[in-house]
């Protein structure tokens, strides 16, 4: 087991965090209720993601634009009763941060007061009137660019971005100005390695990979993934480190077993 954390992660000590000065690598991890935040931070993990992949991982959609504040609000707050050390951040969902900027504080808003200590949008030089205005109303904000679910339409569907020249020079301009916006930390999604390695090196805030190859501040995988908790073919980029969907099919399938044979519930797990 990990040594117990010595002090609770905060956006300031998160936001110094860059590999290049010397700092461990950033780990973060989603996590959408109370237990799953429980063993993230007990595995010892940096930043703890209120992701709105909740949509895909737990709602059963099939992608993150069916997901409202409310939904994000009511999975904020369980993560946030596990109290953990981890620093928590949640997700802005699609469409409470593109209309006005009024509307972006007040949403961000509900997340605070739900348990985030930071929220995390979607988008580059379009956004920065939004960072602005949330980093002026005391909320840290994680930016989020390259293949970024939110767009999925747009993209066409969840494929590799920053290909061409141009748009990977689009993408360093993009995580430049999110930077100089007030952004304390940046996750880069599904992009090449070496783009990955290049935001990296081009802002001062730390950059957290999924999809983004060896060379960022810092990684991310979605806790279904690693667990082996999901329903579908991950892709190229998740290590999986247990088999936790098989695990819980047999344990249940002994259950049911036990039940039917009649060894279900035996003297001891019986009141007397
Ligand atoms: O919602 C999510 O899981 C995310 C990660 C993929 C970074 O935004």
């Amino acid at each position: 087991m990990p040594e117990p954390r010595t002090a609770p992660v905060t956006v300031p000590s998160l936001s110094v965090r860059k590999r290049r000065a010397g700092a461990e690598p950033i780990v973060m991890v989603t996590a959408y209720d109370a237990p799953g935040a429980r063993f993230a931070d007990a595995a010892g993990v940096d930043v703890i993601l209120v992701g709105d992949s909740v949509a895909n991982n737990v709602l059963g959609y099939d992608d993150t634009l069916q997901v409202t504040v409310d939904d994000m609000v009511h999975h904020t707050a369980a993560v946030g009763r596990a109290r953990p050390g981890a620093l928590i951040v949640a997700d802005l969902p699609w469409l409470s941060y593109h209309l006005d900027v009024a509307d972006t504080v007040r949403n961000a808003a509900r997340l605070v007061r739900a348990g985030a200590q930071a929220v995390k949008l979607e988008g580059g030089r379009v956004r920065v009137p939004m960072i602005e205005a949330l980093v002026s109303a005391e909320i840290p904000v994680m930016g989020h660019l390259g293949l970024t679910p939110q767009s999925v339409n747009v993209m066409g569907g969840f494929r590799v971005q920053g290909k061409s020249h141009g748009a990977a020079e689009a993408l360093v301009a993009d995580a430049k100005a999110v930077a100089a916006a007030g952004c304390f930390a940046l996750v880069v999604e599904g992009v090449p390695g070496p783009l990955g390695a290049r935001v990296t090196e081009a802002v001062d805030i730390p950059v957290i990979g999924i999809g983004a190859g060896p060379g960022c501040d810092g990684q991310v995988l979605v806790f279904h993934d690693v667990l082996g908790l999901g329903d579908r073919t991950p892709p190229k980029f998740v290590r999986r480190y247990a088999d936790l969907g098989d695990e819980a099919v047999a344990a249940l399938a002994r259950y049911v077993a036990d039940v039917r044979v009649g060894t279900f519930p035996d003297d001891s797990e019986t009141y007397h």
